[in-house]
């Protein structure tokens, strides 16, 4: 199959882009909520309705492809070949709910499981990143450069909140080696701050959707992806996500394999 990505990625962005000012249209409006797997997984009407209306055009404009979703408007994938979009309608959805910003919509497109485009909208902060091997990662209209090569200790680190309370795979000795440990509740809006240099590092126990389309836009700018045992991610189940500076990202698998 032959695809044309720079046209994927424009068609993500302007479908995105409209999904978010609809989101935005409806920030204050009341919500129905409900909990997933635990009482701090939350799924809402807005999430389900951004997912719909994406998985429509994407269908619409690109029949042959298989679909992702987290809320399950999409397909059973068994594999990887032909054109993969991996949706995620709102990323942070107890961010949406409770602080009404620091929340994304992503969209993560792969040919026979090699990443083209990827696209993460920050929703309240009117961002968009996008980007792929093919041409580069953009803020908005603005291409951004590839982050120094900074090491552990000269940085902020990015962690998910349980990982870092249970010190679990020593998340809290790394961050005790970094500048300080963030946790902002969106892979999303984590996954920008590395690709622009604010933080060098970000582990997270996350699903496809979550990392698919950061993933994309960290390794075209040279940033390191991997599990936690330094292996490449598995595009069809949850892992335990690392990415970083290569400097950094070679620290914290030094200091893994010293603990363990
Ligand atoms: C969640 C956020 C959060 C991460 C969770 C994800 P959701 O996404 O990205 O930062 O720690 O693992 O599930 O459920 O709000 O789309
Ligand atoms: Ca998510
Ligand atoms: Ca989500």
């Amino acid at each position: 199959m032959t695809v044309n990505s720079w046209q994927i990625a424009t068609k993500l962005k302007i479908w995105i882009q409209a999904a978010g000012q609809h989101l935005r249209q409806h920030l204050y409006d009341d919500l129905q909520v409900a909990t997933k797997s635990n009482r701090n997984d939350l799924v809402t009407n807005m999430d389900k309705a951004t997912e719909k209306l994406l998985v429509q055009e994407i269908r619409q404009a690109f029949p042959e492809a298989k679909i992702i979703g987290e809320e399950g408007f999409g397909d059973k994938v068994a594999d990887l070949s032909g054109l993969v979009f991996f949706v995620d309608p709102i990323d942070g959805t107890m961010n949406f709910v409770k602080e009404k910003e620091n929340f994304a919509i992503m969209i993560g497109a792969y040919l026979d499981g090699k990443g083209i485009v990827g696209v993460i909208l920050d929703v309240v902060r009117q961002k968009i990143f996008w980007g792929g091997p093919e041409f580069g990662v953009y803020c908005n209209d603005i291409q951004i450069k590839p982050p120094k090569n900074i090491d552990l200790a000269a940085g902020l680190l990015g962690v998910s909140g349980p990982l870092l309370r249970q010190n679990k795979y020593h998340v809290a000795d790394f961050v005790a080696q970094s500048s300080g440990a963030r946790i902002i509740g969106s892979a999303g809006v984590e996954f920008t701050k590395v690709i622009q240099g604010i933080e060098n590092g970000y582990i997270s126990h996350l699903m496809t959707w979550d990392f698919a389309a950061g993933k994309i836009m960290a390794e075209t700018l040279g940033l390191k992806v991997t599990n936690i045992d330094g292996d490449p991610l598995n595009m069809l189940s949850s892992e335990i996500v690392l990415i970083a500076t290569e400097r950094t990202h070679q620290q914290i698998m030094t200091i893994t394999r010293e603990h363990s």
